[in-house]
């Protein structure tokens, strides 16, 4: 990530362990099941959307504190409350947060910028940017990551990116794995790039490969 300055079961899950389809159901008030919970659309994207009983929703300035702690938990690279929600300001619909019984447990934070293409270097392009994401542990390996990931390349592209990049710590293979597994690839190695010396890949893909549901 950026470094600072910058069938469900009783748990809610089908019976692999894994969330019920990465992607959020775009569901109406009036549908049945688990569907009858999920808002409207806005803007192309589901205001919330239920996995299992996990929620992906969008952040909201009383996450702030919960984001912030769970930022601290897992990751090396803080941020102030001033970044986050200037990240919330501009870029709401990629700022999502994942909960369980109304208990956010993980989150990821997004940004659009225009910068040379990641793939044709001499072409300017609209680009996501991943700046952090994390789910706490006791809850991961249940798809959280994938669907927070799936969910705001989904708002990124409708921001009007073309592609979506990341930086990650070469040793970070969780989140490599994960991100392979979104198709993304690793198009640069950034040495010290992270404050304690340690380098990082940058990966990308881009949007019109498709965003898996
Ligand atoms: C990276 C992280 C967000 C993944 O969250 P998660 O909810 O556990 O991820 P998912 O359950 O959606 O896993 C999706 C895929 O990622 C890969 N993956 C996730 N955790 C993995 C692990 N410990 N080892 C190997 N692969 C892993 C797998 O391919 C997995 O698919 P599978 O479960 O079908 O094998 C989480 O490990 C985390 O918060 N880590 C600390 C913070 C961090 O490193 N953030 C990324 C910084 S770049």
């Amino acid at each position: 990530m950026a470094p600072a300055g910058e069938d469900p079961g009783e748990d809610g899950l089908d019976r692999d362990g894994a969330l019920p389809g990465a992607g959020c159901q775009r569901g109406s008030p009036e549908g049945d099941g688990a569907s009858a919970e999920l808002a409207l659309l806005v803007s192309g994207m589901a205001d919330r959307c239920a996995l299992g009983k996990y929620v992906l929703r969008r952040f909201s300035r009383d996450d702030l504190e919960k984001v912030i702690r769970i930022n601290e938990e897992c990751l090396p690279e803080h941020y102030t409350p001033f970044f986050y929600l200037d990240l919330h300001q501009s870029f709401p619909n990629s700022f999502i947060v994942a909960e369980l019984n109304g208990e956010v447990l993980g989150y990821i934070m997004c940004r659009v910028e225009w910068s040379l293409s990641e793939f044709d270097r001499w072409r300017l392009v609209k680009k996501g940017h991943v700046i952090s994401i994390a789910v706490l542990p006791e809850h991961r390996r249940k798809g959280i990551g994938r669907a927070l990931m799936v969910e705001a390349m989904k708002a990124l592209r409708d921001y009007g990116a073309s592609e979506i990049y990341l930086e990650v710590r070469v040793t970070n293979h969780p989140a490599i794995s994960l991100y392979k597994g979104l198709k993304f690839e690793i198009v640069n190695r950034i040495k010290h790039y992270y404050s304690d010396g340690e380098d990082a890949y940058v990966m990308a893909r881009k949007c019109d490969a498709g965003i898996e549901d």
